[in-house]
């Protein structure tokens, strides 16, 4: 992916090298670009009035294709052949809407809609950005959504001489709750398969947060063999995204049901990503590592630079694959030469990431987002993702509830508060 932020800083400097008609030129041009972008951006905001009286959001691909049409700067998404259409896929989408408005187009666009014939389960607490899941609605097919209220879970014997409160934010109870957000999901899949008599082939366990900048491509998947992103591991595995066919994805995805025989095995002061890699190899599962094109998308301010255990904060303009590394839209504070030294010194087997041939760059993440991160995420993400970041911004409580009536119409499994609870959660000050 290029990288749109450098090339404008850098243009001032170029153009002054250029000849004049070669100048007009590129004026021209941009006058072209801002008049085709307001355009577009107006015409969002038609397809945004569209959803208030037709029944369901106008689908995906219409908004999606119709705008890269209208958008020169736009190319079409080009999707991988894809050699598992006869196959059942199951995806498994756990975690906080937070940033969904970012994250979701992206993984509606790369992921599900890669797969026509995926079945998407979803699995997360209520808060109040859970109204912007309202964008699923674009989902080509939605199996479950359990969305619920957390409570704590209580922790047993085992848990405690198993698990450690190390670099958890919330502690075991964080870890529980996590572990409990994913082996939900696959009990979630379970009762699917069993209503309908039928077994997944294979299961897509990915986060809300994750945004994804590439297709995930159908070399993902491998019989026998659980597949993971490289890097992020802490010691263990990075638990950030799984594939695997259904048999090693039970074993993946059972979190809490598997603590006791990590117990039994003698393992003490496991983080999830240490309990992630015990599971897997006390069952006897085969694992593999794979550049993958997502990151995750955070609001936490890291130090900068990172130091031996510190964590790296990837530019979401970033090159890539950033196989999961933790992510934000900045303008780089360190790019090309900076970035060696800096990733040099982190401890790879910890918050390390791929960072070789310019794939990476950094932000500073001290802070807050800067001021301006919409138009950088735009620029990155184009368009057409940045079309449904609006569409959430716009949202009012009205069309909020109606989507959600929509969505559940079409959701074979509804567990959830009403679409007037998530909506009012969300949208009360609006
Ligand atoms: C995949 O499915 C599409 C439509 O369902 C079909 O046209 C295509 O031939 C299939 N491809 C393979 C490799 O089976
Ligand atoms: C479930 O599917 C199997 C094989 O496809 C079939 O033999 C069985 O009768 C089905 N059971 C029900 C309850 O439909
Ligand atoms: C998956 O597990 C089931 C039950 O444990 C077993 O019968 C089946 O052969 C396994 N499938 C594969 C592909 O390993
Ligand atoms: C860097 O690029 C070269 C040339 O394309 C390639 O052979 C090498 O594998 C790449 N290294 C990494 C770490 O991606």
């Amino acid at each position: 992916m290029k990288n749109p932020a450098k090339i404008l800083t850098q243009f001032p400097k170029r153009a002054l090298d250029l000849d004049w008609r070669i100048l007009t030129l590129i004026l021209i041009s941009v006058t072209f670009l801002t008049y085709v972008s307001l355009s577009s951006s107006s015409s969002s905001a038609s397809s945004a009035a569209a959803f208030v009286s037709f029944p369901s959001f106008p689908p995906l691909k219409s908004i999606f294709s119709g705008h890269a049409a209208e958008a020169p700067s736009n190319r079409p998404e080009s999707r991988p052949a894809n050699p598992l259409n006869g196959s059942r896929i199951a995806v498994c989408l756990v975690g906080g809407a937070r940033r969904f408005e970012l994250t979701g187009p992206s993984i509606l666009e790369r992921v599900l809609r890669v797969y026509e014939n995926s079945d998407l389960f979803l699995h997360s607490p209520l808060d109040t950005n859970s109204y912007k899941f309202l964008l699923l609605n674009d989902a080509p097919k939605i199996a479950a959504v359990k969305i619920f209220k957390p409570i704590p879970i209580p922790e047993t014997e085992s848990q405690v001489r198993v698990l450690t409160a190390q670099n958890s934010p919330n502690g075991i109870q964080g870890l529980l709750q996590y572990f409990n957000l994913v082996e939900g999901c696959l009990t979630m899949i379970k009762a699917y398969q069993e209503k309908n008599n039928f077994t997944y082939d294979w299961i897509i366990r990915t986060r809300v947060d994750g945004y994804w900048s590439e297709p995930l491509g159908p070399e993902n998947f491998v019989p026998g063999r659980y597949l993971v992103p490289p890097g992020s591991s802490y010691g263990g595995l990075n638990d950030r995204f799984g594939v695997g066919d259904y048999n090693t994805s039970v074993v993946a995805l059972s979190r809490l049901s598997l603590i006791p025989q990590l117990d039994s095995a003698g393992l003490t002061q496991l983080n999830s990503e240490t309990a992630f890699k015990a599971q897997l190899t006390t069952q006897g599962v085969v694992f593999a590592a794979k550049r993958l094109p997502f990151c995750i998308v955070t609001d936490r301010k890291y130090d900068f630079p990172p130091a031996r255990f510190g964590v790296p904060v990837a530019a979401i303009s970033s090159m890539g694959p950033l196989s999961g590394a933790k992510c934000r839209p900045c303008r780089p504070a360190c790019s090309e030469t900076c970035v060696g030294p800096i990733m040099s010194g982190l401890n790879k087997g910890w918050s390390w990431t791929e960072w070789r041939n310019d794939t990476l760059d950094l932000c500073d993440a001290r802070g807050a987002w800067e001021s301006g991160w919409e138009e950088l995420f735009d620029d990155v993400a184009g368009e057409n993702l940045a079309a449904a970041r609006k569409r959430i911004r716009a949202l009012d409580m009205g069309r909020c509830v109606d989507g959600f009536e929509e969505m559940k119409k079409k959701t074979a499994q509804w567990d959830g508060p009403t679409s007037a609870e998530i909506c009012r959660l969300g949208l009360k000050t609006v």
